[in-house]
């Protein structure tokens, strides 16, 4: 089969616009060429000679001999526009920007269909992990159960450090900055939205779900303090932050970020520093484990670079499960075990939303309880005060457990 050459116009030159610009250099098998490189700041010190830029999109987007835009640059407003003009271009396009793509997931599925030009993000979903491709191939006729991930490589940085060697959280932050692991916007990272974006589009060609991004509840680790850590680490538990999407027993699909204590042993357990992880749980293969570097300039243009190369052969994604007919579980059907950490002076109005109370501790100023609680209220505590944060212990079948408030007597005080 003749391979199609490919004439790239790329925009952004940062962490993974120079890191594909180095990894091109080093793969003679492909024949890819950088024709254009478009960036936004012309005043700005960069790797290569100045020969090379262009600061006007139009550069790119009217060349007739550009056939494939790669866009990675920090904006998602701006590569919405990018991205969709190329597309009615003609123009394929591969992404790294899941917060475009999750934004506009239907309106990008039209433009694809609507100009028959396929746009590739395997990137934008853990990086070096080929998870996009693998959930639209392999599993197409392998009943798919769950996929749950550590899909966020920054948070899962600044967690690790915390565990590991101490770090503050704030020091722990300007760690993964440094070294490229973060977002422009941290709170993108830190508040789970980049891990929510990421969620949506594997959904999509998990489930073959389209929703979008106010649909899954998502919860950072932003919120997480000193109780919160040195109770997992007194338990010899680590925290990661965790996207999980899952069939319960009525067919339903359920779905949300948050963070998730995880026992010692526990495939997630040594998933540490940058890396991702991806579990997935299938009819017939049963349990299958993904693991591998979730950010960074080389993991992430290898992602690019597998799609630039499965573009000269014309692959596209063929969305085959939008068909499915799949659903979204109500968020009142869906009963977490979670460790709540509170304002002591909330208790009252709190645990009226809890289902069932396992535990529950309290010193002067905070508390945390141990129970069940539905999905929506769950919610509907995150909004209610800056303080309040969770941990996932499990998800629930259903709500099995009888419903038993603990009372306000009941509980223990520690200092
Ligand atoms: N970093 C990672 O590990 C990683 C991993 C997975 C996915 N991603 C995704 O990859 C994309 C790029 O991330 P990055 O870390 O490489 O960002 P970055 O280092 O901040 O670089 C952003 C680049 O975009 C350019 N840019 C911004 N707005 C532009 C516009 N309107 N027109 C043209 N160029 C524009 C900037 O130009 P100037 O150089 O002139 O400022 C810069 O070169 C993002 O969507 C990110 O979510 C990143």
């Amino acid at each position: 089969m003749q391979r199609k050459k490919i004439n790239i116009g790329l925009f952004g030159f940062g962490c993974v616009g120079f890191g594909l610009y180095q990894v091109l250099q080093k793969t003679s098998g492909l024949k890819a060429n950088i024709k254009t490189i478009v960036v936004k700041h012309a005043n700005k010190a960069r790797e290569i000679g100045l020969e090379h830029f262009s600061y006007d999109r139009r550069d790119i987007l009217d060349d007739p001999e550009i056939n494939v835009v790669v866009e990675l640059i920090d904006d998602a407003d701006a590569a919405f526009e990018i991205v969709s003009e190329a597309l009615k271009k003609g123009k394929a396009v591969v992404t790294a920007n899941k917060k475009m793509i999750a934004e506009h997931f239907t309106e990008l599925l039209e433009l694809q269909s609507l100009y028959h030009v396929p746009l590739l993000y395997e990137a934008a979903c853990c990086a070096s992990i080929p998870i996009i491709r693998n959930l639209e191939e392999y599993y197409n006729n392998d009943l798919l159960e769950s996929i749950e991930g550590i899909v966020n490589g920054s948070t899962n940085y600044i967690l690790s450090k915390t565990f590991s060697e101490n770090l503050s959280y704030a020091e722990a932050l300007t760690q993964a900055q440094e070294k490229g692991y973060a977002e422009s916007y941290p709170s993108l990272d830190t508040g789970g939205f980049d891990a929510k974006y990421k969620l949506l589009i594997l959904l999509a060609h998990a489930f073959g779900l389209v929703v979008k991004p106010e649909e899954i509840v998502n919860i950072g680790i932003d919120r997480l303090g000193d109780l919160d850590l040195s109770y997992a680490k007194e338990k010899t538990l680590k925290i990661k932050l965790v996207a999980y999407a899952g069939r319960n027993k009525s067919g339903r699909v359920q779905c949300f970020v948050l963070p998730k204590f995880i026992p010692a042993g526990h495939k997630f357990s040594s998933v540490d520093e940058v890396f991702n992880g991806i579990i997935t749980q299938t009819s017939f293969a049963d349990t299958q484990f993904f693991v591998g570097k979730g950010a960074g300039a080389y993991p992430t243009a290898s992602a690019v670079l597998s799609d630039l190369s499965a573009l000269t052969y014309d692959y596209r994604y063929e969305y085959k499960k939008l068909t499915q007919g799949e659903r979204l579980e109500n968020r009142d059907s869906v009963f977490l075990k979670v460790f709540f950490r509170y304002k002591k002076e909330h208790a009252d109005k709190y645990i009226q939303l809890f289902e069932h109370i396992d535990e529950s501790y309290a010193n002067r100023q905070q508390a945390y309880v141990i129970g069940t609680v539905t999905l929506k209220n769950l919610h509907a505590l995150h909004l209610d005060h800056e303080q309040n944060s969770f941990i996932l212990i499990d998800l629930l079948d259903d709500n099995t457990t009888k419903k038993t408030k603990t009372t306000k007597q009941s509980y223990a005080y520690i200092e």
